[in-house]
């Protein structure tokens, strides 16, 4: 949520700062802003809507500087306006700051800077650590500084004693009006990166704004802060003491941020599982041993296998893959399993036995809810493990290990790519604990034949793209869906109805195919359609009834079936089919036609597939 960026070297900075911004814009897109440091002082340019505007508003009066961050906002405190963009301005404008994240004490900290004569030009937490940042600059500026050799000594301590005053979260970047040759950037909860470049520095709060422009990456950790130069980089604590950094790779290309020739991300993402479903068993497939293998559990055979329960938290689309973790981990490994939403979970206090693992399941691996309930569970001593597609993100290294998706950049806001691949890194988990455990050699074989068929089997479904469009045609004027489904395809249906309402904002709900007797099913009638995941497996009869019992109430059906179907499709008045698969794979192939008939049928009724409305991607606030 809100996405930051910053540049300091010999270029003009606004190049790289609305290319980052463009590449951030998944983080929020409610409004953006820039300020650079001018001749004549510091510019600020801000509008609401998206970066274009912001775009067409620099064109008018392109501002040359060498020096500025950058910021697009999800609005939490105020609504979308100019004022409340961001960069705001600090005293006299002696400073322009970035927020992201939220400032829970900033009532008390406004009253007091208003008692000291600050005027607030708007409604946001951010603009209170803007004045009082020059609130601790002005005190500093009147005193002798602590350290004379510094030029930047009384901006280091004055961000630091403001931190110390901040409750919440930020990740902030600064400029200086009279110190025109630093950023300082800091976090606590919201992610930052600095780009190291020959002569320059990038500030983002992720890589991707980096690529083509540097590959080598600083990942900043909670309470650091970071003195930005053109020539150096200097990382200290938010208390006290220099940190010494380590400058990274960055693991992303050009090619995994172009939209490739396709319309959307989100329809290039759908497009590219076959090969993100490769990369996630890369590597992880030993069929000598019948088994899975992971490089960065950093638990023993010996410990994993005394795990007694496993928690899977999660947040969203994350949340489903779970719920199917959950029953491929319970059927391979016979572990009991539960699934928690990261938020209810940082808040209870559920019984844990000894010997609990938990997992977290997270695309960007900077929901904060997410990483909220791995602090919790790790502070009571439960290992914790991460299973995250953003390397280096906040969850990723926090967990004690874990296992990488490699899916690539996921820019679209509703998430695809990262769902399927969370399933196929699940199946492998669970066939690895299956075979610490229970699993016989030759089940732990036909569950590796099968993961090894799906690349294909996922490509066969993409073939179900026009008759998807032609099913969203039809439909695409309903206001209400239900997606029904057991068992392995419940979390199927939940998935289904989450994409079609988020980026179409269509009602939907999913729903355990019975289970709609009991309340739901009030909701059918002509206008309304109902989609079931209807393969064939040990509940395929059931299902049919529960078709029937819509069918009887004049309720339409769309059956996504499996290639030897013929009874649902005589049934449904909509067929689509995708290839035959093991039951526990199905999701796998049948969300790839739910995933386009929700893009469809958003861009039939005109809506922004890849920046629905008030969503954002990176959830970093709770
Ligand atoms: C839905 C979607 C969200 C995310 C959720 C968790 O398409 O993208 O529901 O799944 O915000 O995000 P991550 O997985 O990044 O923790």
């Amino acid at each position: 949520m809100c996405g930051i960026v910053g540049y300091i070297g010999p270029k003009t900075a606004s190049e790289y700062l609305i290319e980052g911004l463009r590449r951030l814009e998944y983080r929020g897109y409610d409004s953006s802003g820039l300020a650079t440091i001018e001749e004549g002082g510091l510019s600020v340019t801000k509008t609401t809507g998206r970066i274009d505007r912001l775009a067409e508003a620099l064109a008018k009066n392109p501002p040359d500087g060498s020096v500025g961050i950058g910021h697009t906002r999800w609005a939490t405190h105020g609504i979308a306006s100019d004022e409340n963009s961001h960069p705001h301005l600090g005293g006299d404008g002696s400073l322009a700051l970035v927020h992201n994240g939220v400032i829970e004490n900033f009532r008390p900290l406004k009253e007091k800077l208003i008692a000291l004569g600050y005027e607030f030009l708007s409604a946001t937490d951010s603009e209170v650590v803007a004045h009082l940042l020059d609130h601790e600059i002005q005190q500093r500026l009147a005193e002798p500084t602590t350290d004379g050799g510094d030029p930047h000594a009384p901006l280091v301590e004055a961000v630091q004693a403001t931190l110390a005053q901040l409750r919440g979260t930020y990740g902030i970047a600064v400029v200086f009006r009279d110190w025109p040759d630093v950023i300082i950037a800091a976090r606590l909860g919201s992610p930052l990166v600095v780009g190291v470049g020959k002569g320059e520095h990038y500030l983002a709060s992720d890589g991707s704004p980096l690529v083509g422009f540097t590959d080598k990456i600083v990942y900043l950790s909670d309470h650091e802060v970071a003195v930005i130069s053109a020539g150096a980089l200097r990382v200290v604590n938010r208390d006290a003491g220099h940190i010494s950094h380590v400058v990274k790779r960055l693991e992303i290309d050009a090619s995994q941020v172009e939209l490739a020739g396709f319309p959307h991300y989100m329809l290039k993402e759908i497009f590219e599982q076959p090969e993100t479903i490769r990369a996630a068993m890369r590597g992880r497939l030993d069929a000598d041993q019948a088994t899975a293998v992971f490089g960065g559990l950093n638990l023993s055979p010996q410990q994993l296998r005394a795990v007694d329960r496993i928690v899977l938290t999660a947040c969203g689309t994350s949340w489903h893959s779970a719920m199917l973790g959950e029953y491929m981990l319970e059927a391979f490994a016979r572990i009991p399993v539960e699934v928690e939403y990261a938020s209810e979970l940082r808040y209870r206090n559920p019984p844990l036995t000894r010997d609990t693992l938990l997992f977290a399941l997270t695309q960007s691996g900077e929901t904060i809810d997410t990483l909220a309930a791995l602090r919790e569970v790790k502070r009571k001593g439960h290992p914790t493990l991460a299973i995250c597609n953003v390397v280096g993100s906040s969850i990723a290294r926090e967990a004690d290990g874990g296992i990488y998706l490699h899916a690539g950049p996921e820019i679209g806001v509703a998430s695809t790519k990262a769902f399927t691949s969370q399933c196929v890194v699940l199946a492998l988990l669970s066939l690895y604990f299956g075979r610490l455990r229970h699993l016989s050699f030759e089940a732990g074989l036909r569950i590796i034949e099968e993961l090894r068929a799906l690349p294909e089997q996922v490509e066969q479904a993409l073939d179900t793209n026009n008759i998807c469009r032609q099913v969203a045609a039809k439909y695409s004027s309903a206001d209400n869906f239900l997606y029904l489904g057991r068992q392995y395809n419940f979390p199927t249906a939940l998935e289904g109805a989450l994409k079609l309402k988020e980026i179409s904002y269509i009602h939907a709900e999913g729903y355990p195919a019975a289970e709609m007797k009991h309340g739901p099913i009030a909701l059918v009638d002509e206008n309304t359609p109902s989609v079931f995941i209807v393969p064939h497996g040990p509940v395929y009869e059931k299902v049919l009834s529960n078709m029937e019992e819509i069918k009887a109430r004049g309720g339409p059906v769309i059956a996504i079936v499996d290639e030897h179907d013929s009874r649902a499709a005589e049934l449904a008045d909509d067929v689509i089919s995708v290839p035959v698969v093991a039951d526990f794979a199905q999701p796998i192939v049948s969300v790839v036609p739910l995933q386009l008939l929700a893009y469809h049928i958003a861009v039939l009724r005109g809506c922004d597939v890849d920046k629905p409305r008030n969503l954002a991607k990176s959830v970093t606030v709770e």
